[in-house]
């Protein structure tokens, strides 16, 4: 079976939640290491108050014994804790009494940028909220704690993961204060390299097994991602294809990494690096033009609590996507119900293709 991930979770309910299938038994997690990305999530310069109410913790309800993997489904929750001023206006249940806290009243001022207008049109909602609080990017939490377990998979067949923010616009605090200044927002650039991967990942026989587009996916699937690029991407399109390849050398590695480590949907051995280009925030504390759901007057968009920049987390949980994926196309290509088959079965690959 190979390995998929169900997620569930509204920003201000009661908690997120995350099922893993496929993953084989005897993977020992550390709690640490999946609370310690977590926590790397929340940090950054231009994240807003509610990082400090969250404090990201995971909680494992099932699939997992002593900290080893059983081989059955294993269910993640992060609870929000900000829920508890979201009692009534969260309760997934008829809350019944007075109306108290927040969320109490109807949303009506849809904001640019967000889910907001197409989301109550496709759905026939009257409240905004019931559309933001899941297109929120709140529930990438889960996806980190998910891409934790990944990234302790990838590690047991030497693959290392790791994303960072290029030092630029949201990601240059010099930058986010001229825009907190300003009540305005940024986004920026975030780059995720993964080193140790075995050629052959991935696949040419069918366009939907392509590493670089499942990559690409993965990574355009994360709230405000807007473009996506594979080793040196939309340069390579003014170059020339003397100048634009990586030579092949007598022992098979290359000189250069121009591919960023994909070739032919698959990958060829070398360094894997994907970059993915991320909106400026589209909440503003300075609010765009909108209109009234209720009345049909111009009005201005919703203001909620909203980060300046979230490039840093963006680095985190574009990690995780890549780690996720990585760890699925691994799991194609070695199989095992058993953590010892799986490797077994890499380690039989890696020596016969060297
Ligand atoms: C980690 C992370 C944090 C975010 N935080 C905010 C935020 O505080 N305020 C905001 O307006 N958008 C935030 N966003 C972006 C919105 O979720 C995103 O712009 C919105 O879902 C619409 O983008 P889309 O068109 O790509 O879905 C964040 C995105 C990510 C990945």
């Amino acid at each position: 079976m190979n390995l998929e991930l169900a997620t569930a979770g509204e920003s201000h309910g009661p908690g997120l939640v995350a099922i893993l299938t496929g993953l084989p038994a005897g993977l020992t997690l550390d709690r640490d290491a999946i609370d310690d990305d977590l926590r790397r999530r929340q940090e950054g310069y231009g994240r807003s108050p509610r990082q400090r109410i969250e404090q990201d913790r995971v909680e494992v309800l099932a699939g997992l014994r002593h900290g080893r993997t059983l081989g059955s489904p294993l269910a993640l929750v992060v609870r929000n804790r900000d829920h508890k001023n979201w009692t009534w206006g969260m309760s997934p249940w008829p809350p019944g009494g007075e109306p108290q806290g927040k969320g109490t009243k109807a949303v009506t001022l849809p904001r640019p940028g967000h889910a907001d207008l197409a989301g109550v049109q496709k759905f026939g909602l009257a409240d905004v909220r019931d559309a933001l609080e899941r297109a929120s990017a709140r529930h990438t939490a889960v996806h980190v704690a998910a891409g934790a377990v990944a990234k302790a998979l990838l590690a047991q067949i030497g693959i290392e993961v790791r994303g960072e923010a290029l030092p630029e616009a949201g990601a240059d605090p010099a930058a986010v204060d001229a825009a907190r200044k300003d009540r305005d927002t940024l986004g920026g650039v975030v780059e995720v390299r993964a080193r140790g991967v075995p050629p052959g990942l991935g696949s040419y026989a069918r366009k939907e097994d392509r590493l670089d587009a499942r990559l690409a996916a993965a990574l355009m699937g994360i709230q405000a991602v807007k473009g996506v690029e594979v080793g040196d991407g939309f340069a390579l399109a003014q170059l020339r294809g003397s100048e634009a390849h990586d030579e092949i050398g007598t022992n098979r590695r290359r000189t250069s990494n121009r591919a960023g480590g994909i070739e032919g949907g698959m990958s060829n051995g070398e360094e894997i690096v994907v970059r993915a280009g991320m909106k400026p925030l589209p909440t503003l504390m300075k609010p765009l033009a909108s209109v009234d759901l209720e009345t049909g007057e111009a009005a201005n968009a919703l203001v909620e609590r909203s980060d300046v920049s979230a490039v840093e987390a963006l680095a985190v949980v574009a990690e995780a996507a890549v780690a996720w994926e990585l760890a699925r196309a691994a799991r194609e290509k070695f199989g095992g119900d058993a953590l010892a088959d799986f490797v077994g079965s890499w380690r039989a690959y890696v020596e016969r293709i060297s």
